[in-house]
């Protein structure tokens, strides 16, 4: 029989509700503890979700020897450090996206996984949900043809609040490591690291990009036109364009949602899933596969894809003039 893995939910606020959620799923997890730097906060979300254990502080979290598995729900700014302490206690460790703010935290979090032999995952959910196993699907079997453009958007208005974490840079706040990094992973997904960027930034009052828009040139002339909004409502759609036709990963396409696959003349073919939960019981599901399997990483979506990521993204940020405080602290 499989090990039934404890987990550990550190920040309970809203990606984690989500997220403990999805855990009910699978008969292999079981929410075991939940950390918060508030006591009252971790007991309430523990009941909520039957965890046994509630904790006040993240570090008795970290200690705890039950708990298996650690899935990191603070705000990004948080991740790297949270992970380090993580890991430097003998945890696995499911991290939220951003992994880390920059390339140079990521490489230092990664490098403690490596040395402490223990796994390691950006929980960039979209890769494990079915919709996008489809759309891979439809890309290697050639359905469409070599690829040509990828146009990907992720736009929302967002309510205005200079302190919260979408607005204040202070947590990391801005467009592009919230929701454009989604539109740029899909594009490293199907076309590779690119091979030049050319981004803009709206800056807002509050110093943070409130828009970002990226185009890559790719290899073999792939082009991506990608963009994300806090301050406009939009598609949040993603077109994959082929010599044969075209793929539409419908809204909101990062979630698991439809995909139509539409070829000239053809009939359009429609692929919808009817899942349960939200969608984050894929990426929990594939932890503890991995973690079955004995390994350290992903091979969905392992440790060089979350390099990549970051390391495009820090492009990204150079090209378009977005800037963190984190960027200047030594590590
Ligand atoms: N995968 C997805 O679909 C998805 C969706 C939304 C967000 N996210 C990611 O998840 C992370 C959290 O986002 P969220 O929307 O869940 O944020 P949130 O609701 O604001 O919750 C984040 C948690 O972080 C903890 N925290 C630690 N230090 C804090 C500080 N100085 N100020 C405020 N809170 C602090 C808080 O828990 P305690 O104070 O109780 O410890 C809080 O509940 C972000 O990195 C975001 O990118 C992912």
């Amino acid at each position: 029989m499989n090990k039934i893995y404890k987990w550990g939910i550190m920040g309970p606020g809203t990606i984690a509700h989500k997220f403990a959620n999805d855990l009910k799923l699978l008969p292999n997890a079981q929410l075991y503890a939940i950390g918060s730097r508030s006591l009252e906060r971790a007991g309430k979300f523990a009941s909520r979700y039957d965890a046994e254990k509630a904790y006040g502080s993240y570090e008795e979290l970290a200690k705890d020897p039950e708990v298996d598995i650690v899935y990191i729900a603070t705000h990004h700014v948080y991740h790297y450090p949270n992970t380090l302490l993580c890991l430097n206690n003998g945890k696995a460790v499911l991290c939220e996206k951003p992994l880390a703010i920059n390339q140079k935290q990521c490489s230092v979090m990664l490098e403690t996984a490596r040395k402490n032999k223990l796994f390691f995952m950006e929980a960039l959910w979209t890769r494990f949900i079915p919709s996008f196993h489809k759309c891979k699907e439809l890309v290697e079997n050639g359905s469409i043809g070599g690829i040509k453009l990828i146009v990907s958007d992720f736009c929302f208005k967002a309510k205005f609040d200079k302190d919260g974490r979408l607005f204040n840079p202070m947590l990391g706040g801005g467009s592009l490591l919230d929701i454009g990094l989604y539109p740029v992973f899909l594009a490293l997904e199907l076309a590779g690291v690119p091979l030049d960027i050319e981004a803009f930034a709206s800056i807002g009052e509050t110093r943070v990009d409130e828009i970002c828009s990226i185009q890559f040139k790719h290899t073999n002339g792939i082009i991506s036109v990608l963009f994300g909004s806090l301050v406009s409502n939009g598609r949040t759609e993603s077109i994959i364009h082929g010599t044969k036709g075209l793929i539409r990963i419908n809204s909101q396409w990062h979630t698991p949602s439809s995909v139509d696959l539409i070829r000239g003349d053809e009939k359009p073919l429609h692929y919808s899933f009817d899942e349960p939960g939200f969608g984050y019981q894929y990426e929990a599901e594939e932890v503890m596969k991995c973690i079955d399997n004995g390994v350290l990483e992903s091979s969905l979506f392992g440790w060089q894809k979350s390099l990549d990521l970051i390391s495009t993204l820090d492009k990204i940020r150079e090209k378009a003039g977005i800037y963190y405080p984190s960027d200047v602290e030594s590590l």
